[in-house]
This record gives structure tokens, sequence and C-alpha cells, in this order.
């Protein structure tokens, strides 16, 4: 008699998440509200790190939540390139009324990573031209054309080459790390570049300059408005596009509605957002010109769930909540508030090498001392990081090195929860220095 096995055996399997996820912290959460997590181990955490500089409005800001409520109830996924959609429509209308003059053309995908692509697939086309010029720190995504123009550590691309190529890399005024002043950084990148043009790559051949307002994940290094006009003038001189990447530093984050906004009277060619644009929802957008957005053709771009209906309603709300609770001045005045109270209660401790930040981006740079020299500390940082966690803060970790604690609040983060939170990344630091001392001298 043959035996036959019981499916309900092979069944047995339990999956788990695969270890190519990595978390920068242990919290589970339960629910979130404004600037606060609050995780199944019962404990409430201040949320510094806002998924990576995307809850704009906080957590569930009840605007937003009845905006995606009531499109849930009417149609969830209007496929864009089937059917439109009233929410996309009324989005793309009230974006023009933020985005730069000139950028009256949007079109929408899911991600950064995307919207990125999108970015570089336009400028391509638009100038028949295959280079794009990174700056060295930059972040622009994981995909693999995405990883091909980042720059913020090999970790993003290292291991599945080929990447993309037609892509190079000048050097970004990084002033702390060159020992410089900001403009003796800039003046330096500016003529380095300069160089890459006549010595590699030809401006003839080259499509488009691809920079952030302030690096992200490179380290949160704010773009001196210096250097982003003189890659303004050389576009404009050469032909090439000035392509910004907002997908971080958008949308209030920096105290003006778009980071490029800190160099006065500066227009890019093409505007790239994602993140902070409807609060949690996944949904990205590039903005250009429409003589520039009529040089692809239609249908050389889209996806299955690019503009989805209840990510463009919530965006639509986080619209009017940003205009109505004033939240682009918010991230100002509250980012001055944390520069400031970061760099009091950094004082005096060697392990701190340079605090920055521009609005609600604020990086504190870690480094090991040697005499007048220092080197990046990775170790410090993540061992900071860890430690706000405990005190009940949530940030991140930053920098191609790993050297810089990223603090990304909510832009409804109010003066109390700034000192809060401040307040807890000086007991973790504390901390941390105190045990460094403790290991050292014993
Ligand atoms: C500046 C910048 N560009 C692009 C991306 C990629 O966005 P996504 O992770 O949504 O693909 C990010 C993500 O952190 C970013 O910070």
């Amino acid at each position: 008699m043959t035996v036959v096995e019981s499916p309900r055996v092979l069944a047995q399997q339990t999956a788990s998440l695969s270890p190519i996820l990595k978390q920068a912290t242990p919290v589970i959460v339960d629910h979130a509200l404004g600037s606060w997590i609050h995780g199944t181990d019962g404990r409430d955490y201040l949320d510094f790190t806002t998924g990576i500089g995307v809850t704009s409005t906080g957590h569930c800001h009840p605007r937003v939540v009845a905006a995606a409520q009531e499109q849930c109830t009417r149609i969830i996924h209007a496929q864009y390139t089937t059917v439109m959609h009233p929410p996309l429509l009324e989005l793309t209308d009230k974006l023009g009324a933020v985005l730069p003059m000139g950028l009256d053309s949007v079109f929408y995908a899911n991600s950064g990573s995307e919207a990125v692509e999108a970015a570089v697939r336009l400028a391509r086309m638009a100038t028949a031209k295959p280079n794009i010029i990174v700056f060295q720190g930059g972040f622009h995504g994981r995909t693999v054309a995405a990883a091909s123009l980042t720059t913020a550590g090999t970790r993003f691309s290292a291991g599945f080459s080929p990447l993309m190529g037609g892509v190079h890399m000048a050097p970004f005024p990084y002033a702390y790390r060159y020992g410089w002043d900001t403009d003796t950084a800039v003046d330096f990148a500016l003529r380095e570049l300069d160089y890459l043009l006549t010595s590699r790559v030809a401006p003839n051949d080259t499509a488009a300059f691809l920079i952030e307002p302030v690096l992200g994940d490179g380290g949160y290094l704010p773009t001196p408005p210096r250097f982003l006009a003189g890659l303004r003038e050389r576009a404009d001189r050469h032909g090439i596009l000035l392509v910004v990447d907002e997908v971080q530093a958008g949308f209030g984050r920096t105290g003006k509605f778009w980071g490029h906004q800190h160099a006065d009277g500066l227009t890019p060619d093409i505007l790239i957002t994602a993140k902070g644009l409807a609060s949690g929802f996944p949904i990205s957008a590039i903005a250009a010109p429409t003589e520039l957005m009529s040089k692809a053709w239609p249908g050389s771009q889209g996806g299955t769930y690019g503009g989805n209906a209840v990510a463009a309603a919530a965006a639509v709300a986080t619209l009017d909540v940003i205009d109505d609770e004033g939240l682009v001045e918010n991230a100002r005045v509250r980012g001055e508030q944390l520069l400031s109270g970061i760099r009091e209660v950094t004082a005096g401790y060697d392990v701190v090498g340079d605090v920055r930040g521009l609005g609600l981006m604020v990086g504190i740079e870690f480094v090991a001392r040697d005499g007048d020299a220092t080197r990046p500390d990775a170790a410090a940082a993540l061992a900071v990081q860890q430690a706000t966690t405990r005190h009940g803060l949530l940030t991140l970790t930053c920098g191609p090195e790993g050297n810089v604690v990223r603090l990304i609040p909510a832009l409804v983060v109010s003066d109390e929860e700034i000192a809060m939170g401040t307040k807890r990344f000086a007991s973790a630091l504390a901390e941390v220095a105190g045990e460094r001392a403790h290991t050292d001298g014993s």
C-alpha cells in the first residue's frame, strides 16, 4: 500500500522577515499620532524619524485620515493610464500653486526612486544626451538606476553591478570634512566640476546635474546656496538641465516650501518630490515646464500604481494642512530651536565634530580625535542612536561612513516636543559618553 503524505504536513512551514531587512530600532508600532509612536511594548516614543521624513503632518493627522477614508469609499485604484480620478486632478491643480514658476507640468509615480528615474529618463529624452552628473554623498534611491546615481555609501550599490552607465560624480562642498569654510569648499567643488566638464564629461554629452538641496542619507549637509547658483549658471551656459531631488528636503521640511528656495531666485528645470507629499501614502512626482515634458512622448513613462487615488486624496489634504496650520513657518522656527538646542547640549563633547541643519533636518556628526586630526566615528553615532531609543526618542543614523545621527521631526512638532527631544538626546549622549569614559578608563 502506498502511503500518501498529508498535504497539511507540507503546509506547516512558517515564514519570517528576510534578513535583508535591517531595522534601526527594535520598536513595533501599535499606533501613532502627531509626533508620537506608541509601541506594542507599551512605551511612548517621541518620533524624530517620521518614517525617514515622510509623515510631514505628523502621524495620522485627522484631516489626512479623513480624506483617505472618504476616498476609499469612492475608488481606491483608478489606474491612471486607463481612467483619471478627481484627487489627482485636484492635487495637480494645488501643486501648481506651490511649484516654482514655470514648472507647470506634473507626472506621478509611487516612490522617490521611481520619480528620480522618471526625471533622469525625461532629462535624457529631452536633451538626447546620455550623461548625468551627481555630487559625492548624494542619495537618490535604491532601484538599480537610482542606486547608480547614489554616492552616499557603497552599501547602496555594491554587489549587483553592472550599474547604469553615463553617471559621473563631482565633489560636494562638504566644508566640515575638508576642514575649510563654506566659501572655500564651494570654490573648490565648482572648480572641480569645471575640471570634470573639460577633462572627462563633455557638456555636449551631458543631460543633467542632479542634486539634493540638503544631502539626506549622505549626512544631512545643506547644499550651500552659492553652490546651487553655480550649478544653475553652468547649466545655462552649457545647455545642461538642473534637476533638484526634493524627495527628502522638500514639502516644507527646511523652512521653505522647497529646499532649493534657500538659493534666492533659483529655478530648477526638473523637480522631484515624494516622501512628505502625502504624509505617509506612497506617491511621488516630477515637475517640469510643459515644453520640456513634451519632449518625451505620451506613454514613455507610466506604471500600474502611479498617482494612486487614496494617496492623491491624502496629498491634497496634506497640502491643505500645511497651508492652514502654517507648517512651513513652524518647520523654520522649530528647526532653529532644535539646531540651537542640540548645539547647546552637545557643546564640550569631543566626540561631536559638527552640528548642522536646515529647518527640521538636523545632523550631528561624530568623530574620534587624534590631536588636531579627526576621523569618522560610526560606533559613537550608532551607540547614541540606539541610546536615544532607550530614552524614548527615535532617531536615525546617516552619512557614507555612518557617523551622523539625524533628527527629522514632523512639521507639526511643538515647542515642548522639541525641548523634550533635545533633552532626551542629551541624556542619550551623556550615557554613551559616560560608558565610553568608563571603558577607556578601565
Ligand atoms: C533625496 C532622496 N531621493 C530619493 C530617495 C528614494 O526614495 P524612495 O526610498 O521612496 O525610493 C530618497 C529616499 O530616502 C531620498 O532621500
